[in-house]
């Protein structure tokens, strides 16, 4: 068992101190990740698009969640390895919702489940928290709802939806949510729900307020280049890294420095 617990999550909102989340998708990043000391690896439907290069997350399974999560959670030792509901993997009714989200913690190594929602999905919450399921909702730009948003934007701008997002915050909240993420939504909309909810908040795209942040992996090392959201902070640039690894490797077997003496058995 991972030793970052939702205790932890909630302690830090007492005691103060942020709380570190990115995503991962496999065992060689699961284990970068954890090495480097972050307290929450979440799993995330992000994976359709940085890992499997779809348009969207909406086609992403729930076979699929497992399977990624099953990864990572093998290179893990010490981060809360929370799992990401895929659309129509909750929407459906509660037992359906309930048996996913069971998968995960049961099939895969996770600790927690994530889904996407507010007031629409606090039935689904009551049911997971009822069954030792710890949830956290995700509420603001939920991108499974692309169609409705009609594009990735940014949300609660008007005072309306912004009212509307803290009552949202605060439906959750009762429902039984260890945690809240707020997807791209004005920062002192994040601070005043921050403020507001006893469950600590995770920021993408909601700035510095939350009592935590969460970034997606291949955004921060370099390896998604097909639209990077302002949000976003590149730490690396690993595909450029990785291209001229792999152009040099070329170039040597091409022209026979590559195996030399040091790669060969005598
Ligand atoms: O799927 C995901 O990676 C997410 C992040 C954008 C928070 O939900």
């Amino acid at each position: 068992m991972s030793n970052f617990t939702i205790h932890d999550f909630l302690r830090k909102k007492t005691n103060g101190g942020k709380i570190s989340m990115i995503t991962a998708y496999d065992y060689p990043f699961a284990r970068i990740v954890d090495e480097a000391g972050i307290d929450a690896i979440l799993v995330g439907d992000s994976l359709g698009m940085v890992v499997q290069g779809l348009e969207n997350t909406l086609p992403v399974t729930m076979d699929e969640m497992i399977y990624h999560t099953k990864m990572v959670a093998r290179g893990v030792k010490n981060a809360m390895i929370i799992g990401d509901m895929p659309f129509m993997s909750y929407q459906t009714g509660i037992a359906e919702a309930l048996k996913n989200a069971g998968r995960f913690l049961k099939d895969a190594g996770a600790a927690a489940v994530k889904m996407e929602g507010g007031g629409e999905i606090a039935e689904q919450i009551r049911a997971m928290t009822r069954s030792d399921i710890p949830v956290m909702a995700h509420i603001g730009l939920t991108p499974q709802s692309i169609h409705r948003m009609g594009g990735y934007k940014v949300q609660g701008k008007t005072e309306e939806s912004a009212k509307r997002l803290l009552e949202e915050a605060h439906i959750v909240e009762d429902a039984g949510a260890f945690s809240l993420l707020l997807e791209a939504i004005p920062m002192d909309l994040a601070k005043t729900i921050t403020g507001e909810l006893s469950i600590p908040t995770i920021g993408i795209g909601a700035g510095p307020h939350c009592d935590g942040q969460v970034l997606v992996l291949h955004d921060v090392i370099g390896l998604f280049e097909r639209f990077i959201p302002k949000f976003v902070k590149k730490y690396a640039d690993l595909k450029k890294d990785a291209l001229n690894a792999v152009k040099t490797y070329r170039d040597e077997v091409k022209n026979g420095t590559f195996p030399s003496d040091d790669q060969s058995f005598k």
